[in-house]
């Protein structure tokens, strides 16, 4: 067998054994937003530490475990804490968690992160729902063979970002006052942050926000037919569009500043997809 797949199998049979839930939506918090899974009824929590070849994050500010419970009726995964292809894991390694949720049993995926800026207009503390993404300065999680049971050799990727769901995440956070730009997400290597000159490499190509993660998450969750969305959280703007140095510590503060109606937000959205069907 596929080692990838028996990896992942083997961390399904060590979830199977300790948890019954059966989650709709997976959701994963970003940078400095794990923390905030509160406002769900937790029916159970998994440490990454307790799943047997889990990969475990390295990353202060990144908790490692899922909980399982509900918003409102609506059952979900909440991943507090990824890994990123920086620490060192292979990108099959990375991804893993996202093909482990939906093996549990999710069928919709909501990705945040914390991001640097780079569209017009965008200031730290600003929320931006992905429309679409640069995923290609990473190594596709795809590459080896195909694992038939997850998906197709050559999937399409016209439609990453599912429009219904935006549709309801756009309405969600109109309902609430909250404002919300839109924009292309591109996903970079790390753990250094961008030089002036790739941020401007980056904004060529038609991106608004950069990070280290989501799109490689996305195009796994794609590859197993997940509806995905997804929202960045602009901790700060990327390096040359800010006049000042960037700290993680900056990152960390806007994203545990916006937390409370970033969280708002996320959780009314769940509610309106649980009720997507
Ligand atoms: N660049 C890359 N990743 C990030 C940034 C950034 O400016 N901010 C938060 N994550």
């Amino acid at each position: 067998m596929n080692a990838v797949y028996e990896k992942l199998m083997k961390c399904y049979e060590s979830f199977q054994k300790k948890i019954h839930f059966r989650p709709d939506v997976a959701l994963v918090l970003g940078s400095g937003l794990g923390d905030h899974a509160d406002s769900i009824q937790v029916e159970g929590v998994l440490d990454y530490s307790h799943i047997e070849g889990f990969p475990v994050s390295t990353v202060p500010g990144h908790r490692g475990r899922f909980v399982f419970g509900y918003v409102h009726d609506v059952p979900v995964v909440i991943m507090q804490g990824r890994v990123h292809y920086y620490e060192g894991y292979d990108i099959s390694d990375v991804v893993l968690p996202i093909r482990l949720m939906k093996l549990m049993g999710a069928k919709k995926l909501f990705l945040t992160n914390a991001a640097g800026g780079i569209g017009e207009g965008f200031q730290a503390g600003d929320l931006m729902l992905i429309t679409g993404q640069i995923g290609n300065f990473v190594p596709s999680p795809l590459i080896g063979p195909n694992m038939d049971e997850l998906g197709v050799r050559f999937p399409d990727m016209s439609q990453i970002y599912d429009e219904d769901l935006r549709k309801v995440i756009l309405g969600a956070a109109k309902d609430l006052g909250i404002p919300l730009r839109q924009g292309v997400y591109i996903q970079l290597t790390g753990p250094n942050y961008e030089s002036p000159q790739e941020v401007q490499m980056c904004k060529i190509l038609g991106a608004d926000a950069v990070g280290m993660s989501t799109a490689c998450e996305a195009i796994a969750a794609n590859h197993m037919g997940m509806k995905i969305c997804g929202i960045s959280c602009i901790s700060n703007l990327a390096c040359g569009i800010a006049d000042h140095p960037l700290t993680h510590k900056e990152v960390q503060d806007t994203a545990d500043r916006v937390a409370p109606l970033f969280k708002q937000l996320i959780m009314e959205s769940i509610v309106r997809i649980g009720k997507l069907g």
